[in-house]
């Protein structure tokens, strides 16, 4: 059973780029590890000059990469509904659901769910593969909400599942039914086996950890806090935090000399008021990240 590591924090602050030399840094020490990217701009494709789309890659020896797509994901996962219901319902019901469907292919939270089970169907199919599962995005707190509320969780599919049992129950009777397999209850069924169980591997703080990344800036530094305050009351722990894009402190520039300062004001800050067991820093790089200047990142999480 590997571990799994979720990087979380607003866009910009190099989750994409930590996430990648975390990974790096564990493969480096013999450790098999899958990194998989869910952002589709700025992924781990473009870091590596590769391709690397859904199917697993080798990026080096020990290291695998991936990379998810939440609008094709969505996709889908809106036209499993739609098949799925087209078999059991008649075209007049059909129509109005389409329309229904269509506009959940657009909203947020249909992406946000997608993306969340395809994470699970990850974590559960190759978990036993990998010593490292690396993410770099978090889900955000409304899908985690999924895997706090087990026991409501359960009751709620399971009074769906019961319903749907009473209705198909009635239809036989009435005749109207001819199939005895019924897509909505295996859905329902395997979606509820599913979330329990990465239920089970992810409340387990042995397994989980979220590592947060931030700027030594006030606005992340709040935003932060917030975050980490959101996932306890989920008895989810955030770890560790990386503060990255650490100025370097020899500038004889009276800007650079005075920011440096606010800087370390926030670092400060950030080691009192946020509870974690290890701050990662990464001083800001003259260069952008690529398959060349990330190793410079890499020793930083050695
Ligand atoms: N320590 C660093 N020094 C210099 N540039 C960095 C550093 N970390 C990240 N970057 C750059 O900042 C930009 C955003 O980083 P990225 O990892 O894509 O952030 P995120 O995934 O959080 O949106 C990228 O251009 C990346 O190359
Ligand atoms: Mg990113």
């Amino acid at each position: 059973m590997g571990k799994i590591i979720f990087f979380g924090g607003k866009g910009g602050v190099g989750k994409t780029s930590c996430s990648t030399a975390f990974a790096l840094s564990k493969a480096r020490n013999g450790l098999k590890t899958l990194l998989v990217s869910t952002d589709p701009a700025h992924s781990i494709s473009d870091l590596f000059h590769c391709k690397i789309q859904d199917k697993m890659t080798q990026l080096e020896s020990n290291l695998f990469g991936m990379e998810i797509n939440p609008q094709k994901e969505s996709n889908a996962y809106i036209e499993k509904i739609r098949r799925n219901l087209h078999s059991i319902m008649s075209p007049i019901i059909m129509e109005e659901l389409n329309k229904q469907l269509d506009a959940a292919s657009v909203s947020p939270g249909t992406h946000e769910s997608a993306l969340f089970d395809k994470m699970i169907e990850l974590i559960i199919n190759t978990s036993k593969d990998f010593d490292y599962i690396v993410f770099d995005t978090a889900p955000t707190g409304h899908t985690l909400r999924l895997l706090s509320l087990p026991e409501m969780l359960g009751t709620w599919m399971d009074s769906l599942i019961n319903k749907r049992r009473k209705t198909l129950s009635l239809k036989k009777m009435m005749g109207k039914n001819k199939d005895d397999k019924d897509p909505i209850i295996e859905i329902l069924s395997k979606r509820k086996k599913n979330l329990t169980l990465a239920r089970e591997i992810m409340i387990d703080g042995e397994n989980l950890q979220f590592i947060f990344v931030l700027n030594a800036e006030k606005m992340p530094i709040e935003e932060t806090k917030k975050a980490v305050k959101m996932l306890k009351t989920y008895d989810i722990i955030v770890n560790s935090l990386v503060v990255n894009k650490i100025l370097p402190d020899n500038s004889s520039d009276d800007f650079w000399k005075s920011k440096k300062v606010k800087e370390e004001k926030y670092l400060k800050v950030i080691q009192e008021e946020i509870p974690v067991n290890k701050i990662y820093k990464i001083p800001l790089f003259k260069f952008d990240m690529d398959e060349y200047t990330i190793n410079e990142m890499v020793q930083y999480f050695l």
